[in-house]
């Protein structure tokens, strides 16, 4: 293991009923409150009065900035940061998925930011300070609620980038699984596939003594490919949005990735993608992380044969550890199809007419990547790959 710090604030507060506790939880913050959310899922869902009600209750002085849209986009974030201004906004309190959360951070950090915001996206200029967050999550998948990272696109310029500090973890997250009931089945397996990528994305690296990260990796793969299937299936499930749920925060609370940094390409080429064409996040994973696997996999086949053999049930006997590899690869691919997962660009209408485009942006910052080191002919292989 290298050695590490482990940092993460956010008390997360988890199961039925556990939004009553969101009255007590803004008793440690100012009055004035930015209450930030999507399109209207919570409008629809009847979470939004449960919310307003409790605001009520605790006497705040409520301020609103509702549309932020999945994959969200820094005109949604400078106008909250507007709005932060204008009012004096003490606390801001996010209830949505990862979209909501994510802009909730950006607001957060612009609004004690002098300057332009997207200094400290593209990381010109480091988040010192940020104003207060709490958050209600509505949609397991990105581990948002427990992390300090933040994904904002500027869709003037088509870039899509994460950047996150310590001084953007949520307060609190409140987790109740019932508050994602009335994700669809669409979202819903995009979170199983975004929270399944999150530990691969942790799985391959080249630090030796690893066991307990591995086998946690592999427990979390292992209980999302059981209750998965099942869950899309059966969408208001208690005990399966419960597990889904927990997952995806532990996916990517930094628990995972103690002792080691993942390598994070695949993600770096899916915000290159979503950037170039608005695609739903997850959707992009299940496209490329199977053929970055294949693409990288001679770096370290071994470790890509034990997550084949550990998780896939891959059954080794008398094959090489590229044949079982590969047909761990294979396994994830039809587990994701299976789901209804897209497994081409071509099921986004995507063809080749713009790889060039999306490998440049995926090398905005350089090379990248830390299992395989990508450079721009790499990037161009994994989308060619995947069309
Ligand atoms: O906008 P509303 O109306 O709320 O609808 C949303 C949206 O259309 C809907 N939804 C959410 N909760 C619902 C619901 N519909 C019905 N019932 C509910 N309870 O679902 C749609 C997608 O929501 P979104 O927040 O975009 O999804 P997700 O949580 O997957 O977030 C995706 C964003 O997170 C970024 C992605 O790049 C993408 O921009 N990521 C953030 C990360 C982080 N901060 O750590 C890491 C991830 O890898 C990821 O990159
Ligand atoms: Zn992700």
């Amino acid at each position: 293991m290298n050695n590490f710090t482990f940092y993460n604030p956010t008390k997360l507060i988890f199961g039925k009923g556990q939004l009553d506790q969101l009255k007590n939880e803004l008793e440690h913050y100012g009055k004035k409150v930015l209450l930030v959310y999507g399109g209207g899922s919570i409008k629809r869902n009847g979470l939004y009065d449960k919310v307003l009600a409790i605001l009520d209750e605790a006497h705040a002085e409520v301020h609103e900035l509702a549309g932020v849209e999945p994959n969200p986009r820094l005109t949604t974030v400078k106008k909250g940061i507007a709005i932060c201004k204008e009012q004096n906004i003490e606390f801001l309190l996010a209830v949505g998925g990862g979209s909501v959360i994510d802009c909730t951070k950006a607001i957060a950090a612009g609004a004690k930011y002098d300057g332009d915001v997207w200094d400290i996206i593209t990381k010109k200029a480091p988040a010192t300070e940020a104003l207060p967050f709490g958050t209600v999550l509505t949609l397991a998948a990105t581990g948002s609620e427990m992390n300090a990272g933040s994904v904002i696109t500027n869709w003037e310029t088509n870039e899509k980038y994460g950047w996150g500090s310590p001084v953007t973890f949520p307060k609190f997250s409140i987790l109740d699984p019932e508050n994602t009931y009335t994700v669809p089945k669409d979202q819903t397996i995009y979170g199983i596939v975004d929270m399944m990528s999150h530990v691969f994305e942790q799985y391959f690296h080249h630090v030796s003594n690893t066991p307990l990260q591995d086998r946690m990796c592999e427990a979390v793969l292992r209980t999302v490919i059981e209750a998965g299937p099942k869950l899309v299936n059966d969408l208001e499930n208690y005990e399966l949005r419960e597990t889904i749920l927990y997952n995806g925060t532990i996916a990517l609370n930094g628990m995972l990735q103690m002792g080691y940094q993942g390598d994070w390409a695949t993600h770096n080429i899916e915000h290159a993608v979503s950037a170039v064409y608005d695609i739903p996040h997850a959707g992009g994973l299940a496209i490329l992380f199977p053929n970055w696997m294949e693409h990288t996999m001679d770096e370290n086949v071994t470790r890509v044969a034990q997550l084949a053999e550990r998780v896939f049930d891959v059954d080794a006997n008398g094959k090489s550890e590229k044949e079982v590899a590969l047909e761990g690869i294979q396994k994830l691919r039809e587990f994701w199809t299976s789901l209804g997962a897209p497994s081409r660009l071509i099921d986004y209408d995507i063809n080749d007419e713009k790889i060039d485009l999306m490998a440049d942006k995926a090398m905005a910052n350089g090379e990248f990547g830390k299992f395989k080191v990508l450079k721009k002919e790499d990037v161009v292989a994994i989308l060619k790959a995947s069309l």
